[in-house]
This record gives C-alpha cells, structure tokens and sequence, in this order.
C-alpha cells in the first residue's frame, strides 16, 4: 500500500528583523487591550467597553483627535507602578522580538498627573522596567518626558519643574497630542528652561499641522530631531534646510495610516523624503492602536511600498545615526547591522 508522505508545504523564509533604533513611540500607546483589561480587573475599574472585541472595534480613527479621545481614556487602567512596570516590559519584550537594540520611549506625565496619579509612581514604575533592558532584551533606553500641546504652557513648566528629581532617568524633553491650533511657538520659554536644565529636545510637528509648526519647533524650540514630519515637503525652502542639516524625522507609516494623514500607504511620502535626501527613520508611534510594531512598519513598506531590501536598511542604520546614543553603542549596532544576514 502506498504510503502518504506528508506534503512539505513550501513557504517564504521569514526574514529576521533588522537591528533598528526605535524613536518615536509613546510607552502609553503600547497598552495592548488584554493588558488593558488585565490592568482594570486589578485596579477594579470597569471600561466602557465590555469584552476585548469591542474595544478593538472602537479602533476606527478619523483622525489624530479620535485616536487621542480613546488614548487617553484607557489610560484610566494605570494607576500604581506596577502597572507602568508590566506596560514597559510587555513593550520591550515585544521590542526586542522586532530587533529593536535602542528605544527612545515618549511618556506623558500629564495624562497621568491629571487623574491623580503622581509623577513619581509613573517614572519610578516606568524605570523599573527601564533599568534591566540592556540586560533582559538587548535594549538601552532614553526617557523622553512629553508636553501636552493642547494643555496650558503653564501647565507644562510646573510638569518640568515637577520631573527635577527624576532627571537622571529623562534625557529629553517632547511635544504631543493635538497638534492643530496648538503651535510649537507656545512652548518656547518651556523649551529654553529644558534646555538650560540639560535636556535635548523634539517635537511632534508637520503630522496633521503645517509645515510653519516644522519651522517654528526648528527655530524656537531647537529641536533636534522632528516627530513625523512628513508635512516638510509642502515647503521646498523647509525641505531643503532639513535635508542640508541632515536633522532627522522620525516618520510612523502606519499610524499615518490609521489617521488618516495619508490615504493609504502606497500614497505616503517616505520615499519622496528619502528621494530629497532627508535622514528618515521608521517607528510605530502607538502600535497597539494602529496596527504593528516596528518591524511590522519596515515589512508593510516592503510589501505595500515595495522598498528593498538596500532602502530598508538604509532606514534602519538612520535609527542608528539619528538616536541620542554614545559613540561607542552607536557603533557597536551599526556594526550588528553590517553583520546581519540578508534573507
Ligand atoms: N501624535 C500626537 N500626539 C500623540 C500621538 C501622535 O501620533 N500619539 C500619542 N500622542
Ligand atoms: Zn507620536
């Protein structure tokens, strides 16, 4: 009797993710919605949606607003530091799964402080965290503590002065939430008065805003690097002078998506900012609202955009060039990007 050999089934080699830097991700945009009901049913707090299903349904944004409204509102679920701890690991265990090496991880103190929860259970359970990375997954860290542009300057100053004893563990400072009738000119004495504390700076600018707010976080805030950015290219003058001082943006392709700030991802313009010669990384932002982590950005800009495999790395070695990062790890992962295999 003939034996049935079981058929091999022939499948794509999964290529290893690249070593990569990650920038631009909010450490409260990584609450997945089981740890978001497994945090509720500790912290006896019922949501407003009743299973994982239904709050996964809620993910249908019309824009950056309609995703803050539901950002914001899960952030009930975070109340001591434990729970800052457990969101921080369950980022970098599934970071480190996404060859992250580096992460520079936004937090918003505000969010937090205004529902009553202090500042120092925040740091102290995001630290927590934090300090075992580079041993438990591969991955040195920054802090980078974020203003809320829509809440007052005051507001925002009284957040700096509150952070002074948790400076050690913040390297800089940021600027989110709605972007839209909330310029970066705003912020400029709260960026000085960072900036005369040590702390370097970025904002988020040009997502939904125009490319005056890219010019204004530039000129006035001096900041370092621009939070997605990808309005630059509405301004040829503004497009050129980021390419000349090679200042990098930190582009999120499926969150552009998800809010609609492109039509779909065969329309972004990554590689037309790469064409005009700009220093372009590519990060989640949220992924636990937008669909995919970091890696999952390069493999949907593979498949959807149709990048190579020369241009993706290229993006991943600009994580690298781009990163607050000593010389010395900065070219330990270049170097483990140069060694890594090509699938
Ligand atoms: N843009 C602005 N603010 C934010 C975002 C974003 O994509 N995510 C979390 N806060
Ligand atoms: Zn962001």
């Amino acid at each position: 009797m003939a034996t049935h050999q079981p058929r091999t089934r022939k499948t794509r080699p999964v290529p290893t993710p690249l070593p990569k830097a990650e920038l631009h991700l909010h450490i409260e945009g990584t609450l997945e919605p089981e740890l978001a009901f497994t945090l509720a049913e500790r912290n006896d707090i019922t949501l407003p949606h009743p299973t994982i299903d239904a709050l996964r349904a809620a993910y249908s944004f019309t824009d950056l607003q309609s995703f803050l409204n539901l950002y914001y509102e899960l952030m009930a679920v975070l109340r001591t530091e434990a729970d800052f701890t457990d969101l921080a690991e369950a980022y970098l265990t599934r970071a480190a799964a996404q060859g992250v090496r580096h992460a520079e991880i936004f937090f918003d103190p505000q969010a937090h402080t205004s529902r009553g929860v202090s500042l120092d259970t925040v740091v102290n359970g995001l630290g927590a965290a934090l300090d075992t990375s580079l041993e438990r997954h591969g991955i040195s860290t920054h802090l980078i503590l974020c203003f809320l542009r829509d809440r007052p300057a005051t507001e925002a100053l009284a957040t700096l002065h509150a952070a002074r004893p948790h400076l050690h563990r913040i390297s800089t400072v940021g600027l989110d939430s709605a972007e839209l009738g909330h310029p970066p000119e705003k912020f400029t004495h709260v960026f000085d008065t960072a900036r005369a504390l040590g702390l370097r700076c970025v904002a988020h600018a040009g997502e939904e805003g125009p490319a005056s707010y890219i010019w204004q976080a530039l000129n006035l805030l001096k900041v370092e690097r621009v939070d997605h950015g990808i309005r630059c290219l509405e301004d040829p003058e503004l497009t050129a002078h980021l390419a000349a001082t090679q200042t990098p943006l930190t582009v999120c392709p499926l969150s552009n998506v998800r809010l609609r700030a492109v039509n779909t991802l065969a329309d972004h313009p990554l590689p037309a900012l790469m064409d005009a010669g700009l220093l372009v990384t590519v990060n989640s932002d949220d992924p636990a609202y937008f669909g995919g982590y970091v890696h999952d950005n390069y493999e949907a800009l593979r498949h959807r955009l149709g990048l190579d495999e020369t241009t993706l790395r290229q993006l991943a070695r600009n994580s690298f060039t781009a990163a607050f990062l000593d010389p010395r790890r900065r070219d330990e992962l270049i170097a483990q990007l140069d060694a890594h295999p090509t699938p």
